[in-house]
C-alpha cells in the first residue's frame, strides 16, 4: 500500500495549522488554498483513513448523500490499497463532540482516490454537512491535485452525478472540463438510474493550485 499520500497530505495540513513550523525540507508544496474565516481558524490534519475511522466515515457518508457508498466500498478500497484521507479538524468551543469519535476531533471531510498509469482516479470526495462551503472541498482538491503532480500523473478524472449541481459547480470552478457523460451509471431510486457526468482536469496544463509563499 502507498501510504505516501497520507504522509505529504500530512505535511500539507500540519504546515497549514502551524504555519509558523516550517519544516527543514518540505516533502510537497503547499496549497495556499483561500478559506473562509470561521475555516482558517481550525487547526486541522489529514490522517490515513483506517478500518477504526469506518463507523465515522460511515456516519458522514450517509448525511451527505442520497445514494452513500456502503462500508464494504470504503473497506475494499482500503484493502486495494486507495489512498483514502480524513481531514480532521479541531473542536472549537461550542461544539459537540462528534458521537462516533472519543477524541476532540471532527471528521471535516476525506477524499479516496485512485491511482493510475499518469492518471489519477477520484472516487469520493465528502464534505460532512455542517463543514460545508467553507472551502474544505477547494482544499482537498488542491491536496490531492499536488500529490497526484508528485506522482507525475498528468490527468485527474471523476464522475459526479449529473444532478448534483454543488459539486459540478465545485469541480467546474475548479478548473475541471465535462469529456463525456455515462448513460445510467448511478441508481437512482426505485427501478431508475441516473447519468454520469465525467470530467478531467489536465494537472500539466493547470496552473491552478499556488504554493503558499515559505
Ligand atoms: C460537493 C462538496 C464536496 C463541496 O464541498 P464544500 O467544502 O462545501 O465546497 P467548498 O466550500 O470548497 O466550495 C468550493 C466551490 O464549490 C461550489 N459549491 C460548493 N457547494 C456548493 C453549493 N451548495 N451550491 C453551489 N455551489 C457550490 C462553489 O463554487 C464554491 O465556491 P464559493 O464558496 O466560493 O462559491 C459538498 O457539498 C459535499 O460533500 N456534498 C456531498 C457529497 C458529494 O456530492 N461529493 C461529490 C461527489 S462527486
Amino acid at each position: 500500500m502507498d501510504h505516501s499520500v497520507n504522509a505529504l497530505l500530512g505535511a500539507v495540513a500540519n504546515r497549514l495549522a502551524h504555519p509558523d513550523i516550517a519544516p527543514a525540507q518540505p516533502a510537497w508544496p503547499v496549497p495556499a488554498t483561500p478559506r473562509r474565516a470561521t475555516a482558517a481558524e481550525r487547526r486541522i490534519h489529514f490522517a490515513t483513513m483506517t478500518e477504526a475511522d469506518l463507523d465515522t466515515v460511515h456516519a458522514v457518508e450517509t448525511s451527505a448523500y442520497t445514494h452513500p457508498w456502503s462500508r464494504k466500498h470504503f473497506h475494499d478500497s482500503l484493502l486495494a490499497g486507495y489512498p483514502a484521507v480524513m481531514l480532521l479538524g479541531e473542536r472549537l468551543p461550542g461544539e459537540r463532540p462528534h458521537p462516533t469519535r472519543s477524541d476532540d476531533r471532527l471528521p471535516l471531510g476525506y477524499l479516496v482516490a485512485m491511482p493510475g498509469v499518469e492518471e489519477v482516479h477520484l472516487l469520493n470526495i465528502t464534505v460532512a454537512p455542517a463543514h460545508q462551503r467553507q472551502g474544505w472541498a477547494r482544499f482537498m482538491l488542491d491536496a490531492l491535485v499536488l500529490w497526484s503532480r508528485g506522482q507525475q500523473a498528468q490527468w485527474l478524472w471523476l464522475e459526479v452525478r449529473q444532478s448534483n449541481l454543488p459539486a459540478r459547480r465545485l469541480y467546474e470552478q475548479y478548473g475541471f472540463n465535462q469529456v463525456g457523460l455515462r448513460k445510467a451509471y448511478y441508481p437512482a431510486g426505485a427501478l431508475q438510474r441516473e447519468d454520469a457526468v465525467v470530467m478531467s482536469l489536465n494537472l500539466i496544463a493547470s496552473a491552478h493550485t499556488r504554493e503558499a509563499a515559505p
